[in-house]
């Protein structure tokens, strides 16, 4: 229902990608009409050939004086023949060029534009629609039309010539034998219909049991060493043999259908051809029509059963084409975060929550928040987790905007602030740190590409990473794997803090950033964080007692609402939430 109605929408948005490269796609059409005419056309060139000799032959036969093979005119009709030839092989070949290059083309632009869409959607549309689904989009779904196009495009224009060039050429023969021919077609589409709609289950089937398939390795693979520690390869290895014997079943029912197909129309044609050979046998004697044109006419037969064999295959392809194009027009209409505010702003007093109300659709998180933090204070916000120390930071560089109260900088509402001039003043810091395929230094230029030699090394000496860095075979020039497997956690900690550093914010943001690692590393990253906090206004969510000790104002969440705030002695002193937490977690260290 849902792709019924998307559709039209699809196919416009297919039609704009499209229109760019036009010429060449009309070009690529013309040249497969040219193709196929050649191609229906050779078979009465072929029939002349045997009209001629069968006619010279019968004249010698008959004692006809001077009854001879005409040599001459029969080269000039196979010459004919093979200019014929020449020009149907030669316009298949820039048929297909100017096809693929339009087709190409397209996707090209498609999935240009479906990176600017990621690049302009907000964090909360992203974030409300699974990644893979995204990326399968772009990569699979362009893929699917692409493939699709390539194979059906042709195909469709080509069947449609040759089906109706083929009828014409057979009118001219004889009208009766065309419309005996014509009476199997009903017959043939039938049994494609039944045999399709049996092998498209089987289809399906054997690509759910491919999935599984690939699910299986890929668990395998990534949980690996937890599979050998707890000595179960011989289940997973039973495991994958039970959904490898399916994949074998189904793919088999699948492809045997599939080629069942070709058979039984071959089979059907063959009795066309039967009955169409007892009616033009006699129409022969009789002289309605000559051996030739008998011979010709069998051959379009042939011409008409080869595209309806491939129609079960062009319509499943279709459909899948037709179902991506609809899943990449939804993608591109999502809503994009557009800024009308050109306002820039720069942090000289304080930056203050009132009465901020949010949720997440229906959840409301936070139900009424206000606080102040002075330019050049640390405050650290305390909870238990989902308590919505992450959502305070998202709407602070406006990845969501606040339901009820307000932000503000200095006075003045940030939701009146340009948001990527808003981002530029705020450096983040987050547990689960991101780095990208690449060399150390490009990971840390990231932040400011164009800071000076001396401003990288000097960032990177203020996040303590000189020895890691000249501990390296290629120093700043090492490649960071994809995975980011090749260096520790604590490392890409104080990668990202050089990154920040090299940044130089007015406001920072830490979550969570000092968990899981070893002491000598948490001394490191908490030296490197001190020099990054240094006269900036902080935000950090920190587990660890050392930061939330010394920041200026602690903040402790609880089920929406401030419970608690003032400095670390003034809140063990009041013996409340953060007194029992304090003591709960942090006394032993
Ligand atoms: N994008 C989202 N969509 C819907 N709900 C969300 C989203 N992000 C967070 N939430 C919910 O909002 C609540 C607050 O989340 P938040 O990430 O702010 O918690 P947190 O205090 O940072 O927790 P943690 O200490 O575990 O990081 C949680 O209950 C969470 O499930
Ligand atoms: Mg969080």
């Amino acid at each position: 229902m849902k792709n019924k109605i998307k559709i039209p929408y699809s196919l416009k948005t297919l039609f704009k990608y499209i229109s760019p490269y036009k010429k060449t796609f009309f070009a690529s059409i013309l040249m497969i009409i040219i193709s196929n005419f050649a191609m229906v056309l050779a078979p009465n060139i072929e029939g002349m050939v045997t009209n001629a000799i069968i006619k010279d032959l019968k004249n010698i036969a008959s004692s006809i004086p001077g009854a001879h093979i005409q040599i001459e005119k029969i080269i000039s009709i196979i010459s004919f023949l093979l200019i014929i030839y020449i020009i149907k092989t030669f316009s298949q070949m820039f048929g297909m060029f100017f096809i693929t290059e339009s087709i190409q083309n397209t996707m090209r632009d498609l999935r240009n534009d479906c990176i600017k869409k990621i690049n302009s959607l907000s964090v909360k549309t992203i974030d409300s629609h699974p990644k893979g689904d995204i990326l399968s989009r772009i990569t699979n779904d362009v893929d699917t039309i692409s493939t699709a196009m390539q194979q059906t495009f042709v195909n469709i224009i080509s069947g449609i010539m040759t089906v109706t060039f083929a009828f014409i050429m057979m009118f001219r023969v004889n009208l009766l034998m065309t419309l005996c021919v014509i009476l199997f077609i009903p017959i043939s589409y039938f049994i494609i219909r039944k045999i399709a709609s049996i092998s498209q289950k089987s289809f399906d089937m054997q690509q759910k049991s491919l999935g599984d398939l690939s699910a299986n390795i890929t668990e395998s693979f990534t949980g690996y060493n937890e599979i050998i520690l707890y000595g179960k390869q011989d289940e997973y290895e039973k495991k994958f043999e039970k959904i490898n014997s399916e994949l074998k079943l189904t793919a088999f029912k699948a492809q045997f259908l599939s080629y069942f197909m070709s058979p039984a129309l071959s089979f059907i044609t063959y009795i066309s051809i039967g009955l169409i050979s007892v009616i033009g046998g006699f129409y022969c004697i009789n002289g309605t029509i000559s051996v030739g044109q008998l011979q010709a006419f069998i051959r379009f037969i042939w011409q008409v059963n080869e595209p309806l064999s491939q129609v079960s295959q062009l319509s499943s392809q279709i459909q899948s084409s037709l179902s991506a194009m609809s899943r990449i027009h939804e993608f591109l209409e999502y809503n994009n975060e557009y800024d009308v505010e050109k306002r820039d702003i720069s942090i000289n007093r304080c930056i203050s929550f009132e009465n901020v109300e949010f949720g997440y659709g229906d959840k409301k998180v936070l139900k009424g928040i206000s606080f102040e933090v002075n330019k050049g204070e640390t405050v650290a916000i305390v909870g238990a987790t989902g308590s919505g120390k992450t959502t305070i930071v998202n709407l602070l560089m406006r990845f969501y905007d606040s339901q009820k109260g307000k932000i503000e900088i200095d006075g003045i509402d940030i939701k009146s602030i340009n948001r990527e001039k808003l981002r530029e003043r705020f450096g983040m810091v987050l547990q689960d740190t991101w780095l990208f395929s690449g060399s150390i230094k490009d990971n840390i230029l990231f932040s400011n590409p164009n800071a000076s030699e001396t401003e990288l090394k000097k960032a990177c000496k203020l996040a303590n990473l000189e020895e890691f860095i000249s501990s390296l075979p290629h120093g700043y020039d090492t490649k960071i794997d994809e995975e980011a497997d090749n260096i520790s956690q604590g490392e890409k900690q104080l990668l990202t803090i050089a990154r920040a550093i090299l940044k130089n914010p007015d406001i920072l943001i830490l979550d969570e950033a000092t968990s899981s690692i070893d002491t000598k590393t948490e001394k490191n990253i908490q030296g490197a964080m001190d020099h990054l906090m240094n006269g900036r206004t902080s935000f950090i969510i920190a587990h660890r007692l050392s930061t939330i000790k010394n920041a200026d104002k602690i903040i402790v969440l609880k089920d929406g609402n401030i419970i608690e705030s003032g400095n670390h002695d003034e809140l063990l002193d009041k013996k409340g939430f953060y007194a029992d937490l304090y003591n709960a977690q942090f006394s032993s260290l």
